[in-house]
C-alpha cells in the first residue's frame, strides 16, 4: 500500500483488519482498579512530527497509561544526568516478567533495564532526587508535549496499586539494602504508583512521544535529548520495552515500542512519526492483544519500520 500523506486511510484499513482483536485478552486485574475496563476498546492514533495526529477508534479516550510512563521519566532523567544513571540500572532485555523479582539478587540489586519494575523505580529514585518532584516534573513535561494542559494522575488507579503493591515494595526495599534507591521507600512508593496511574489518550501519548520521532527535540522547538540520547532511548525500548515479548515484538511490528498495563503501547518511526494504541485486553506477558496486532499491520502497511 502506497502511503498516503495522511495517516488517516491506513489507520481506518488496520482498525477493520483487527475488529476480531478487541476483547480478546484480559485487562490487568492485579490491580484491581484496573481489571473494570472493557476489552472490547480499541484506539489508535498517529502523530506527525509537527504535532499533526490522526486516529481511529477510541483515540481520544483516556486511559491508564502505566509503564508507557516509564519512557518519559527515562528521558527525563538522561537529559538531567546523562549516562550517570547507567552506574544505578542496566540495559540489557531480562527476559523475565516486568514484574519479576528473581534477578536482582544474583545481580547485586542492579535492574536489568530501566522498562522493568525495579529500573523503573530506580529511574523514577533519580528523577526524584534530581527535580525533589518526580510525578509533578513528568506532569509537566507530558502536558506540553501533548499539548492537553488537563492531563493528570488518577489518585484511585494509584490507590488501588499501592493498596496490592507488595512486589514493587519487595523491589524497592531490596534495592535500598544495596543503595540503589536513595530517597525513602515509602515516598518512592508513592511517587511511582501515582507516575504509573497518569490518565492520557492515545492522541495525547503519541503526541508527547514525538520527541523520539524528532530526535530528541521537543514540541517547542528546544532540545530535551541530543540526537544520539533519542537513539539510545529508542534502542533501549526495541529491546526492553515489551519484557520478555521483546523479541516478538521485534519480529512482528519491528519499532522501538513501551507497553503498559492499562492496553496501551507507545512506539516510533524515528524522523517519521510516533504512535500510541490501546485496548485493555493483555496477552500473559502484560502486552495489549489488540494493540500489538494493530502495530504489527501498521508497519506490514505502510513499510515504516526500522528495519
Ligand atoms: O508497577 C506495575 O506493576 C504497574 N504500575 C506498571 C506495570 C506495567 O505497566 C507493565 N507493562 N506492561
Amino acid at each position: 500500500m502506497a502511503l498516503s500523506p495522511s495517516f488517516q486511510p491506513v489507520l481506518e484499513r488496520i482498525a477493520a483488519d483487527i475488529a476480531a482483536a478487541p476483547g480478546r485478552g484480559r485487562p490487568a486485574d492485579y490491580i484491581p482498579a484496573l481489571a473494570e475496563a472493557d476489552p472490547r476498546r480499541f484506539g489508535m492514533a498517529v502523530a506527525e512530527p509537527d504535532g499533526t495526529v490522526y486516529g481511529v477508534g477510541d483515540w481520544q479516550q483516556p486511559f491508564s497509561a502505566q509503564s508507557i510512563t516509564k519512557v518519559f521519566t527515562l528521558a527525563l532523567v538522561l537529559s538531567l544526568e546523562g549516562e550517570a544513571l547507567w552506574e544505578h540500572v542496566g540495559r540489557e532485555p531480562s527476559g523475565n516478567p516486568f514484574n519479576s523479582l528473581v534477578q536482582l539478587e544474583y545481580e547485586h540489586g542492579i535492574p536489568r533495564n530501566p522498562f522493568i519494575n525495579a529500573g523503573a523505580l530506580v529511574v523514577t529514585d533519580r528523577l526524584h532526587t534530581l527535580t525533589g518532584d518526580a510525578c509533578g516534573t513528568l506532569r509537566e513535561f507530558m502536558r506540553a508535549e501533548s499539548g492537553c494542559p488537563g492531563l493528570a494522575f488518577d489518585e484511585r488507579v494509584a490507590a488501588s496499586e499501592s493498596a496490592s503493591g507488595d512486589r514493587n515494595a519487595a523491589l524497592a526495599h531490596f534495592m535500598a539494602s544495596y543503595r540503589h534507591i536513595t530517597n525513602p521507600v515509602p515516598e518512592l512508593l508513592s511517587q511511582y504508583f501515582r507516575q504509573c496511574a497518569l490518565e492520557a489518550s492515545c492522541a495525547d501519548l503519541a503526541r508527547a512521544a514525538g520527541f523520539l520521532a524528532r530526535h530528541g527535540i521537543r514540541a517547542d522547538g528546544s532540545a530535551l535529548l541530543t540526537r544520539i540520547e533519542a537513539k539510545r532511548v529508542n534502542a533501549v525500548m526495541l529491546t526492553c520495552g515489551t519484557y520478555d515479548a521483546a523479541g516478538d515484538f521485534a519480529y512482528r511490528v519491528g519499532l522501538p515500542g513501551k507497553s503498559g498495563v492499562g492496553g496501551g503501547i507507545i512506539a516510533v518511526v524515528p524522523g517519521r512519526c510516533s504512535l500510541c494504541v490501546w485496548s485493555p485486553g493483555l496477552d500473559e506477558r502484560g502486552n495489549s492483544v489488540a494493540g500489538v496486532a494493530a502495530l504489527d499491520r501498521f508497519t506490514t502497511l505502510t513499510g515504516l519500520s526500522v528495519f
